[in-house]
Protein backbone atom coordinates (compact mmCIF):
# COMPACT_ATOMS: atom_id res chain seq x y z
CA UNK A 1 0.00 0.00 0.00
CA UNK A 2 1.08 3.59 -0.62
CA UNK A 3 1.41 6.33 1.54
CA UNK A 4 -1.13 8.14 -0.74
CA UNK A 5 -3.40 5.48 -0.18
CA UNK A 6 -3.42 5.16 3.43
CA UNK A 7 -2.96 9.26 4.00
CA UNK A 8 -6.52 10.65 2.74
CA UNK A 9 -6.82 14.35 1.97
CA UNK A 10 -3.32 14.45 0.68
CA UNK A 11 -2.84 13.60 -2.93
CA UNK A 12 -0.35 12.04 -4.86
CA UNK A 13 0.13 15.37 -7.10
CA UNK A 14 0.14 17.10 -4.03
CA UNK A 15 2.82 15.24 -2.31
CA UNK A 16 5.41 15.15 -5.71
CA UNK A 17 4.96 18.39 -6.60
CA UNK A 18 7.58 20.87 -5.50
CA UNK A 19 6.68 23.67 -3.08
CA UNK A 20 7.71 27.08 -3.16
CA UNK A 21 11.20 27.30 -2.21
CA UNK A 22 11.46 24.29 -4.94
CA UNK A 23 11.50 21.28 -2.69
CA UNK A 24 9.33 18.20 -2.84
CA UNK A 25 6.51 18.14 -0.36
CA UNK A 26 7.48 16.43 2.76
CA UNK A 27 3.95 16.37 4.72
CA UNK A 28 3.97 16.94 8.57
CA UNK A 29 1.51 14.58 9.82
CA UNK A 30 -0.57 15.60 12.61
CA UNK A 31 -0.77 12.24 14.10
CA UNK A 32 1.16 9.41 13.20
CA UNK A 33 0.02 6.12 15.04
CA UNK A 34 2.10 3.09 15.96
CA UNK A 35 1.10 0.64 13.75
CA UNK A 36 2.64 -2.05 11.89
CA UNK A 37 2.60 -5.83 11.69
CA UNK A 38 1.66 -6.70 14.89
CA UNK A 39 -1.54 -4.87 14.52
CA UNK A 40 -2.03 -6.43 11.33
CA UNK A 41 -1.79 -9.82 13.04
CA UNK A 42 -4.14 -8.78 15.44
CA UNK A 43 -6.45 -7.56 13.31
CA UNK A 44 -6.48 -11.08 10.49
CA UNK A 45 -6.54 -12.81 13.57
CA UNK A 46 -9.86 -11.18 14.87
CA UNK A 47 -11.22 -11.99 11.32
CA UNK A 48 -10.01 -15.32 11.01
CA UNK A 49 -11.60 -16.07 14.66
CA UNK A 50 -15.15 -14.62 13.48
CA UNK A 51 -16.11 -12.85 15.60
CA UNK A 52 -15.29 -9.06 15.20
CA UNK A 53 -18.11 -7.81 17.53
CA UNK A 54 -17.26 -6.97 21.18
CA UNK A 55 -15.67 -10.19 22.18
CA UNK A 56 -12.46 -11.73 24.18
CA UNK A 57 -9.82 -9.24 22.82
CA UNK A 58 -12.08 -6.40 24.06
CA UNK A 59 -12.24 -8.62 27.37
CA UNK A 60 -8.53 -8.95 27.81
CA UNK A 61 -7.89 -5.22 26.72
CA UNK A 62 -9.94 -4.06 29.50
CA UNK A 63 -8.07 -6.54 31.89
CA UNK A 64 -4.67 -4.23 30.38
CA UNK A 65 -6.69 -1.20 31.31
CA UNK A 66 -8.26 -2.00 34.85
CA UNK A 67 -4.59 -3.45 35.70
CA UNK A 68 -2.32 -0.41 34.78
CA UNK A 69 -5.25 2.52 35.81
CA UNK A 70 -5.29 0.24 39.04
CA UNK A 71 -9.31 0.58 38.92
CA UNK A 72 -12.14 -2.01 39.95
CA UNK A 73 -15.08 -0.78 37.26
CA UNK A 74 -14.99 0.00 33.82
CA UNK A 75 -16.83 0.27 30.43
CA UNK A 76 -16.15 0.14 26.36
CA UNK A 77 -17.48 3.08 24.83
CA UNK A 78 -17.51 3.77 21.09
CA UNK A 79 -15.37 7.19 21.77
CA UNK A 80 -15.02 9.48 24.39
CA UNK A 81 -17.87 11.97 23.29
CA UNK A 82 -20.22 9.20 23.48
CA UNK A 83 -18.83 7.99 26.72
CA UNK A 84 -19.02 11.19 28.02
CA UNK A 85 -22.77 11.06 27.07
CA UNK A 86 -22.96 7.41 28.67
CA UNK A 87 -21.22 8.85 31.65
CA UNK A 88 -23.78 11.73 32.58
CA UNK A 89 -26.83 9.28 31.22
CA UNK A 90 -25.23 6.62 34.49
CA UNK A 91 -25.13 9.83 36.60
CA UNK A 92 -28.81 10.14 35.98
CA UNK A 93 -28.85 14.46 36.61
CA UNK A 94 -31.82 16.18 36.94
CA UNK A 95 -33.25 17.25 33.22
CA UNK A 96 -32.33 21.03 33.13
CA UNK A 97 -29.21 21.71 35.89
CA UNK A 98 -26.27 23.23 35.23
CA UNK A 99 -22.92 21.38 34.72
CA UNK A 100 -19.37 23.21 35.14
CA UNK A 101 -17.07 23.00 32.39
CA UNK A 102 -13.81 24.67 31.95
CA UNK A 103 -14.00 27.44 28.99
CA UNK A 104 -11.21 25.68 27.25
CA UNK A 105 -11.81 22.16 26.48
CA UNK A 106 -12.78 20.27 23.23
CA UNK A 107 -16.57 20.81 21.74
CA UNK A 108 -17.41 16.84 22.64
CA UNK A 109 -17.27 17.90 26.49
CA UNK A 110 -20.03 20.45 26.01
CA UNK A 111 -21.84 18.68 23.60
CA UNK A 112 -22.03 15.58 25.40
CA UNK A 113 -23.90 17.49 28.19
CA UNK A 114 -26.42 19.44 26.23
CA UNK A 115 -27.99 15.80 24.43
CA UNK A 116 -28.12 14.36 28.18
CA UNK A 117 -30.41 17.52 28.75
CA UNK A 118 -28.36 19.71 30.52
CA UNK A 119 -27.11 23.03 30.95
CA UNK A 120 -23.10 23.58 30.40
CA UNK A 121 -22.22 26.82 32.20
CA UNK A 122 -18.64 27.76 31.79
CA UNK A 123 -15.81 28.16 34.21
CA UNK A 124 -12.43 29.98 33.89
CA UNK A 125 -9.33 28.20 33.43
CA UNK A 126 -6.08 28.96 34.42
CA UNK A 127 -3.57 31.08 31.85
CA UNK A 128 -0.26 28.68 32.50
CA UNK A 129 -2.37 25.18 32.61
CA UNK A 130 -5.87 25.58 30.95
CA UNK A 131 -7.30 23.48 33.67
CA UNK A 132 -10.47 24.92 34.92
CA UNK A 133 -9.66 27.24 38.27
CA UNK A 134 -11.11 26.59 41.04
CA UNK A 135 -12.03 30.24 42.35
CA UNK A 136 -14.32 30.49 39.51
CA UNK A 137 -15.53 26.75 39.80
CA UNK A 138 -16.94 28.11 43.50
CA UNK A 139 -18.19 31.41 42.06
CA UNK A 140 -20.51 29.87 39.73
CA UNK A 141 -21.94 27.43 41.70
CA UNK A 142 -25.93 27.54 42.10
CA UNK A 143 -28.95 25.79 43.49
CA UNK A 144 -29.59 24.36 39.69
CA UNK A 145 -25.44 23.12 39.78
CA UNK A 146 -25.80 19.04 39.75
CA UNK A 147 -22.23 18.05 38.50
CA UNK A 148 -18.72 19.32 37.81
CA UNK A 149 -17.01 18.10 34.40
CA UNK A 150 -13.03 18.84 34.76
CA UNK A 151 -11.00 18.59 31.69
CA UNK A 152 -7.17 17.28 31.73
CA UNK A 153 -6.27 19.19 28.39
CA UNK A 154 -3.52 18.13 26.55
CA UNK A 155 -3.12 15.57 29.84
CA UNK A 156 -2.37 18.29 32.13
CA UNK A 157 -4.25 16.92 34.87
CA UNK A 158 -6.80 19.28 36.85
CA UNK A 159 -5.95 20.26 40.54
CA UNK A 160 -8.71 17.31 41.46
CA UNK A 161 -8.31 17.91 45.81
CA UNK A 162 -9.75 21.14 44.52
CA UNK A 163 -12.44 20.06 42.61
CA UNK A 164 -13.35 17.24 45.00
CA UNK A 165 -13.20 19.80 47.61
CA UNK A 166 -16.38 22.29 45.85
CA UNK A 167 -18.02 19.13 44.79
CA UNK A 168 -18.20 17.78 48.58
CA UNK A 169 -19.29 20.87 50.10
CA UNK A 170 -22.01 21.47 47.46
CA UNK A 171 -22.81 17.87 46.94
CA UNK A 172 -22.22 17.62 43.15
CA UNK A 173 -21.01 14.92 41.17
CA UNK A 174 -17.85 14.98 39.08
CA UNK A 175 -17.51 13.01 35.52
CA UNK A 176 -13.86 13.44 34.52
CA UNK A 177 -13.03 14.35 30.88
CA UNK A 178 -10.06 12.58 30.91
CA UNK A 179 -10.04 11.95 27.15
CA UNK A 180 -6.70 13.02 27.02
CA UNK A 181 -5.41 11.72 29.72
CA UNK A 182 -4.78 8.46 29.55
CA UNK A 183 -1.58 6.88 31.70
CA UNK A 184 -1.67 10.43 34.10
CA UNK A 185 -1.51 10.25 37.63
CA UNK A 186 -2.22 12.88 40.49
CA UNK A 187 -0.86 11.89 43.76
CA UNK A 188 0.03 8.45 42.73
CA UNK A 189 -3.65 8.05 40.93
CA UNK A 190 -4.45 7.82 37.66
CA UNK A 191 -6.72 10.26 36.27
CA UNK A 192 -10.50 9.40 35.93
CA UNK A 193 -10.24 7.68 39.09
CA UNK A 194 -11.07 10.58 41.07
CA UNK A 195 -14.83 11.56 39.92
CA UNK A 196 -17.43 9.62 40.33
CA UNK A 197 -17.17 8.74 36.40
CA UNK A 198 -13.80 9.60 34.90
CA UNK A 199 -13.79 9.28 30.66
CA UNK A 200 -11.44 8.83 28.14
CA UNK A 201 -11.08 8.45 24.45
CA UNK A 202 -9.01 6.35 21.97
CA UNK A 203 -9.39 8.44 19.14
CA UNK A 204 -6.00 8.37 16.87
CA UNK A 205 -4.14 11.47 18.63
CA UNK A 206 -4.46 9.61 22.21
CA UNK A 207 -2.27 7.89 24.55
CA UNK A 208 -3.78 4.68 23.21
CA UNK A 209 -5.34 5.00 20.02
CA UNK A 210 -7.61 2.05 18.60
CA UNK A 211 -9.05 4.43 15.62
CA UNK A 212 -12.36 5.24 17.09
CA UNK A 213 -12.49 3.77 20.88
CA UNK A 214 -13.80 5.18 24.70
CA UNK A 215 -13.70 3.96 28.36
CA UNK A 216 -15.50 4.73 31.19
CA UNK A 217 -14.12 4.37 34.68
CA UNK A 218 -16.54 4.25 37.96
CA UNK A 219 -15.99 4.08 41.70
CA UNK A 220 -19.30 2.69 42.63
CA UNK A 221 -20.14 -0.86 41.68
CA UNK A 222 -23.72 0.60 41.60
CA UNK A 223 -23.07 3.01 38.37
CA UNK A 224 -20.62 0.33 37.06
CA UNK A 225 -23.98 -2.24 36.94
CA UNK A 226 -26.38 1.19 35.78
CA UNK A 227 -23.81 1.52 32.70
CA UNK A 228 -23.35 -2.06 31.95
CA UNK A 229 -27.34 -2.35 31.65
CA UNK A 230 -27.54 1.14 29.79
CA UNK A 231 -25.02 0.38 27.49
CA UNK A 232 -25.72 -3.27 26.10
CA UNK A 233 -29.09 -2.78 25.34
CA UNK A 234 -30.75 -2.79 29.26
CA UNK A 235 -28.99 -6.19 30.00
CA UNK A 236 -25.71 -7.02 31.95
CA UNK A 237 -24.29 -9.59 29.13
CA UNK A 238 -25.22 -10.24 25.79
CA UNK A 239 -26.45 -13.68 24.62
CA UNK A 240 -29.76 -13.34 26.10
CA UNK A 241 -32.83 -11.38 24.91
CA UNK A 242 -34.21 -11.04 28.40
CA UNK A 243 -33.93 -6.71 28.77
CA UNK A 244 -34.79 -6.21 32.34
CA UNK A 245 -34.30 -1.97 31.61
CA UNK A 246 -33.93 0.45 29.16
CA UNK A 247 -30.53 0.71 27.34
CA UNK A 248 -28.99 1.49 24.50
CA UNK A 249 -25.80 0.42 22.08
CA UNK A 250 -22.37 1.47 23.01
CA UNK A 251 -20.54 -1.60 22.88
CA UNK A 252 -17.08 -1.83 20.49
CA UNK A 253 -15.62 -4.15 18.07
CA UNK A 254 -13.27 -7.11 18.83
CA UNK A 255 -11.37 -5.41 15.54
CA UNK A 256 -11.01 -1.88 17.38
CA UNK A 257 -9.83 -3.82 20.56
CA UNK A 258 -7.63 -6.35 19.01
CA UNK A 259 -5.24 -3.65 17.60
CA UNK A 260 -4.59 -2.88 21.20
CA UNK A 261 -4.75 -6.47 22.15
CA UNK A 262 -1.82 -5.62 24.90
CA UNK A 263 -1.26 -8.50 26.84
CA UNK A 264 -0.15 -11.24 23.80
CA UNK A 265 1.78 -7.79 22.30
CA UNK A 266 5.48 -9.12 21.78
CA UNK A 267 6.79 -5.29 21.84
CA UNK A 268 4.78 -4.81 25.41
CA UNK A 269 6.06 -8.21 27.29
CA UNK A 270 7.52 -6.67 30.45
CA UNK A 271 6.16 -3.12 30.58
CA UNK A 272 2.31 -3.89 29.08
CA UNK A 273 0.72 -0.20 28.45
CA UNK A 274 3.93 2.25 28.90
CA UNK A 275 6.02 0.41 25.88
CA UNK A 276 2.87 1.60 23.81
CA UNK A 277 2.60 5.06 25.30
CA UNK A 278 5.97 5.56 24.21
CA UNK A 279 4.94 7.36 20.94
CA UNK A 280 8.23 10.15 19.86
CA UNK A 281 6.65 12.77 21.99
CA UNK A 282 6.19 10.78 25.07
CA UNK A 283 9.55 9.89 25.12
CA UNK A 284 10.82 13.10 24.34
CA UNK A 285 8.80 14.57 27.02
CA UNK A 286 10.24 11.81 29.59
CA UNK A 287 13.69 11.18 28.61
CA UNK A 288 15.43 14.41 27.89
CA UNK A 289 15.99 16.92 30.53
CA UNK A 290 14.06 19.30 27.97
CA UNK A 291 11.35 17.33 27.57
CA UNK A 292 11.23 17.04 31.12
CA UNK A 293 11.50 20.69 31.69
CA UNK A 294 8.79 21.51 29.86
CA UNK A 295 7.35 19.04 31.49
CA UNK A 296 7.69 20.59 34.27
CA UNK A 297 6.59 24.13 33.55
CA UNK A 298 3.09 23.65 32.94
CA UNK A 299 2.87 21.87 36.13
CA UNK A 300 0.92 23.38 38.88
CA UNK A 301 3.11 24.13 41.85
CA UNK A 302 2.53 21.47 44.95
CA UNK A 303 1.28 18.39 43.09
CA UNK A 304 3.00 15.44 42.26
CA UNK A 305 1.95 15.24 38.39
CA UNK A 306 3.71 12.35 37.02
CA UNK A 307 2.85 12.48 32.93
CA UNK A 308 1.38 14.51 30.47
CA UNK A 309 0.09 12.97 27.35
CA UNK A 310 -2.76 13.80 24.98
CA UNK A 311 -3.31 15.80 21.71
CA UNK A 312 -1.52 18.68 21.05
CA UNK A 313 -2.82 22.16 20.77
CA UNK A 314 -3.43 21.80 16.96
CA UNK A 315 -5.05 18.78 16.32
CA UNK A 316 -8.53 18.77 15.81
CA UNK A 317 -11.17 16.50 14.44
C1 LIG B 1 -11.04 16.87 26.03
C2 LIG B 1 -11.77 15.96 25.09
N1 LIG B 1 -13.01 15.54 25.40
C3 LIG B 1 -13.69 14.71 24.58
C4 LIG B 1 -13.14 14.26 23.41
C5 LIG B 1 -13.96 13.39 22.52
O1 LIG B 1 -13.37 12.13 22.29
P1 LIG B 1 -13.71 11.31 20.94
O2 LIG B 1 -13.01 12.01 19.83
O3 LIG B 1 -13.16 9.95 21.19
O4 LIG B 1 -15.18 11.32 20.79
C6 LIG B 1 -11.87 14.67 23.04
C7 LIG B 1 -11.26 14.22 21.77
O5 LIG B 1 -10.38 14.81 21.23
C8 LIG B 1 -11.16 15.54 23.89
O6 LIG B 1 -9.94 15.96 23.58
Amino acid sequence: MTRAAIDPGVSTSDQTAPNPIGRPHDPIRQVDVWLGEEELGFLSRAISERWITEGHHATAFATAIREFAKTDYMVFAPNGTLGLYLGLLVLDLPRGSEILIPSFTFYGSAAAAVFAGLKPVFVDCYPDTFNIDIEDLESKVTPSTSAIMPVHVYGQICDMDGVLAVARKYKLKVIEDAAQAFGVHFNGRHAGTFGDVGVFSFFSDKSIAMGEGGALFFQSEILYERARMLRNQGRANSGTFEHPELGMNFRITDLQAGIRQIPTDPRASTEPLETVMQTPEWAWRHQTDEGASQLRSHTLPDTDHDGSQGGSPELSE
